[in-house]
């Protein structure tokens, strides 16, 4: 009897004695430890846009090879820092985003070979004839994309050359100088420096646009009709934690994917605060933008195997993203902090793939 008397009274005092172990230290469930990495995930290519000067930092590199199988040069294999004058190449740049691909086994994607937005001063003042102009972009186009053989497995031969409202060609200094037929014109150029090459058109918008898409599905269409070569579409995939709606996403991907091609998501980046309400980021808001990823990933797993051309994201840290200066708002997009910690957003990315 005593015995159970002690047993009792022993039981009731541990019952009601503090636990003496700390309050697990409370975590920023914002950000969380990974199990696996994206590339090991996924069943297509995963990859990043990067910056050469940035690679040179060991914590971002080593994340950078831990996560992608497949890179982007952000800004370097653009026509404005591949030729800086005439008849002058530099390419120092990209050659150092190709060889640390080359060097790690990874993919080369080139962006963009064509693209309004990034044209030298010096071609945009070009004072020679069209038939010149036409020659010098024929040879540039040659000698990038022949130099790269074997290295860079794809390109984005011409950027964003279908206007925003209407759906018609946007007047570039390309159209002007080389006529309506210019891109055919490129993406033929680009095939006779490298038969194997993978031709991409790129361009933003077609997610939601539906008279830009139908505009972009009459040019693969045409060309394909007119043995134009054409391998694949970029659907940029700038879009927000909230919008476009999945359906209407699905229903875009799904047009393009109807005309064969290839589809890259080439610039994924996910805006959590588009609205301007937020001064943080948020559980709720990073939760939303988990969600997005998730479902992104699941959208294009969702492809044909062959058309799954692979997820490229715009960018590694959230704070780098070229969104923050073009919106001039804090924004926290992408699937690491500034710190390069993994956001619960690579979590979704991971569940979706
Ligand atoms: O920091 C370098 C400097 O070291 C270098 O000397 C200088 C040479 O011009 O460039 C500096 O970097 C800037 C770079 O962004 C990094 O911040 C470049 O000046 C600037 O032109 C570059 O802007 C890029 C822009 O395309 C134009 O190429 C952005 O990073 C890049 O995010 C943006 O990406 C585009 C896609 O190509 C097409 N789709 C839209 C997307 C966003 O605009």
């Amino acid at each position: 009897m005593l015995t159970r008397i002690l047993i009792f009274a022993l039981v009731s005092l541990l019952a009601c004695k503090p636990d003496p172990v700390e309050p697990p230290t409370p975590v920023d469930e914002k950000v969380y430890t990974p199990t696996i990495a994206l590339k090991d995930k996924a069943t297509f290519p995963v990859g990043a846009a990067v910056q050469a000067n940035r690679l040179n930092l060991p914590s971002l590199s080593n994340l950078v090879k831990k996560e992608f199988n497949s890179l982007t040069a952000e800004y370097e294999m653009k026509q404005n820092i591949f030729m800086p004058a005439a008849n002058t190449y530099n390419w120092a740049p990209a050659d150092a985003i190709v060889d640390f691909a080359v060097a790690n086994g990874m993919r080369v994607h080139g962006h963009a070979l064509i693209w309004h937005s990034a044209v030298p001063d010096w071609v945009t003042n070009f004072a020679g004839t069209d038939a010149e102009f036409e020659t010098m972009i024929r040879d540039y186009i040659t000698t990038v994309v022949t130099r790269y053989k074997d290295k860079v497995a794809s390109w984005d031969v011409v950027n964003e050359a279908i206007a925003d409202n209407g759906g018609t060609l946007r007047n570039t200094i390309f159209r002007e100088r080389m006529g309506d037929d210019y891109i055919a014109k490129c993406f033929q150029w680009a095939r006779d420096a490298d038969p194997d090459v993978l031709l991409f058109y790129n361009d933003y918008n077609a997610e939601f646009d539906q008279t830009k898409r139908t505009a972009i599905i009459n040019l693969i269409n045409d060309f394909k009709s007119r043995g134009v070569p054409i391998d694949g579409f970029g659907f940029q995939m700038h879009i927000s934690h909230d919008a476009p709606s999945m359906a209407t996403l699905t229903t875009a991907v799904n047009q393009v994917k109807n005309t064969g091609v290839k589809i890259h998501f080439s610039e994924l980046d996910v805006r959590a605060n588009p609205n301007k309400d937020l001064t943080s980021l948020t559980l709720a808001r990073a939760q939303s933008q988990e969600a997005r990823y998730k479902a992104i990933a699941e959208l294009h797993k969702s492809l044909p195997a062959n058309q799954q051309f692979g997820i490229t994201v715009w960018g590694i840290y959230d704070d780098e993203s070229w969104l923050i200066n073009f919106w001039g708002n804090i924004d926290w997009p992408l699937l690491f902090t500034g710190e390069g910690l993994y956001k619960i957003s690579h979590r979704g990315f991971v569940e979706g793939l």
